[in-house]
């Protein structure tokens, strides 16, 4: 209570009804903003008297804790349903004892929560007049928690597995090399009989062959570190069309080659977008290199640029063989591939690219008619315009330390009005 109240208070027989009936109407207005204030905080909040009756519950409170019956001269943990929580507060109140956000899991159907509990003295005019409880939903804050240990374990894994890849590498170089000495070696074979001509004839068959299976571990392993290294993209405002004239530009040959015909259609007035130019290429790179595979026979290379909803649309088009249904949800899995010689990281990295570009890929394709996969970046939005002066907290609603309700005036005038009275 403010301090002018408690003096009005203490001459409250020589005050005029009409300014007591309005010094009443003012407190009521300011016990209002109180109670919506603490009835509005998703905390549960509950005052208890000395002898831990409950003198006020807030909505949070009572929704958190459930309680079985309701009556004034009951003490709090007689009114709660849960038999954890009953033997909680007769402990704690009944000892006296201050606990600061301990425990419990309440099991509601379907919806399992954790809270916080904590309880303290609720202290007036220096002295103990109650206990104040403070209930916080912690369920979130957990669930985060443990989102977050995960996350770190994985990523501790990640290392490892980058690491182990990153040793491999060496061996496989080694071991190219001594395949290349014994080839040298057998060639110099010249004088030999027709039976060792042919055995070495043989030899380079197989040293092809080992070679060959040295390349494509050495591509996994390449692959993989690429896969899982933290990417270092640094997001620019660019235009993501020019990014697609290149890849179209640096594939043309490949694509004439297959019999593939190419087709560029990039709408007008594009806006710009955060990109990383060398990323968003790799990533376009691996679907057109997917969309020319899907083309044996030859056919027809679409790359469109469009914008729609605030999102550049960036899409490439085949004529191919198309992805079974079944098969399409596990394409941007790593190690997914229908191909001999694959790896089936390509799109693995073209969708981490993308997430790293807080866009989206999606794909819609046909068995026998072709595939379309699109990647949608955002298109970053206008700053918010600020506020005419003067307007900056018209948003901020009531605001309880300025009055609780009552302006300084209001108490001022009803101050002068009592002096008045008095005097
Ligand atoms: N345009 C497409 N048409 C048909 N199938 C496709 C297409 N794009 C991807 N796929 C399917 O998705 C699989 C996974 O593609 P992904 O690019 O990740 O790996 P990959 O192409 O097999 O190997 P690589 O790592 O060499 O790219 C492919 O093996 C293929 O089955
Ligand atoms: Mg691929």
């Amino acid at each position: 209570m403010k301090p002018l109240f408690k003096q009005m208070l203490k001459r409250i027989d020589r005050l005029s009804p009409d300014i007591i009936r309005q010094m009443l109407s003012l407190l009521a207005r300011e016990n209002s903003v109180y109670e919506a204030a603490l009835n509005s905080t998703l905390d549960g909040i509950i005052v208890c008297d000395l002898e831990h009756r409950p003198l006020f519950i807030n909505r949070s409170a009572e929704k958190m804790l459930r309680f079985s019956t309701w009556h004034e001269d009951l003490p709090l943990w007689q009114l709660i349903e849960d038999e954890a929580l009953q033997e909680f507060f007769s402990s704690v109140l009944q000892g006296e004892e201050k606990v600061l956000g301990r425990e419990f899991a309440l099991d509601r159907p379907g919806n399992a929560r954790i809270v916080a509990i904590s309880v303290t003295e609720l202290l007036s005019d220096g002295r103990i007049s109650g206990t104040l409880i403070h209930i916080e939903d912690i369920t979130d804050k957990r669930k985060r928690e443990a989102q977050l240990r995960r996350a770190e374990s994985l990523a501790a894994l990640t290392t490892l597995a980058a690491g182990v890849a990153h040793e491999i590498k060496n061996p496989l170089a080694s071991i190219r090399i001594q395949l290349g000495i014994i080839r040298r070696l057998l060639q110099q074979c010249q004088n030999l009989h027709e039976r060792e001509r042919t055995m070495t004839h043989q030899l380079g068959h197989n040293l092809d062959l080992v070679e060959q299976e040295i390349d494509r571990l050495n591509a996994i392993v390449v692959d993989f570190l690429f896969a899982v290294r933290p990417m270092d993209i640094i997001l620019m405002r660019d235009r993501a069309e020019e990014v697609v004239r290149e890849v179209a530009e640096f594939m043309k040959d490949e694509i004439e080659q297959q019999h593939i015909t190419l087709r560029l259609e990039i709408a007008e007035n594009l806006p710009e977008v955060m990109l990383d130019r060398k990323y968003l290429k790799q990533a376009l790179l691996n679907i057109v290199k997917n969309a020319i595979a899907a083309m044996p026979e030859g056919g027809t290379l679409t790359m469109s640029v469009t914008s729609a909803n605030d999102e550049l649309l960036l899409s490439v088009t085949d004529t191919g063989i198309g992805i079974p249904e079944e098969l399409q949800p596990k394409i941007f899995e790593p190690y997914f591939t229908t191909k001999e010689t694959g790896t089936g990281l390509g799109l693995t990295i073209t969708f981490k690219i993308v997430k790293e570009h807080n866009g989206e890929i999606t794909v819609t394709s046909k068995p026998g008619k072709g595939s379309t996969f699109t990647i949608h970046i955002p298109v970053p939005q206008p700053e918010r315009k600020s506020l005419p002066p003067g307007e900056e907290h018209s948003t901020t609603g009531t605001s309880v330390h300025a009055g609780a309700g009552m302006t300084e005036a209001d108490l001022q005038e009803v101050a002068g009005e009592a002096q008045r009275t008095e005097a």
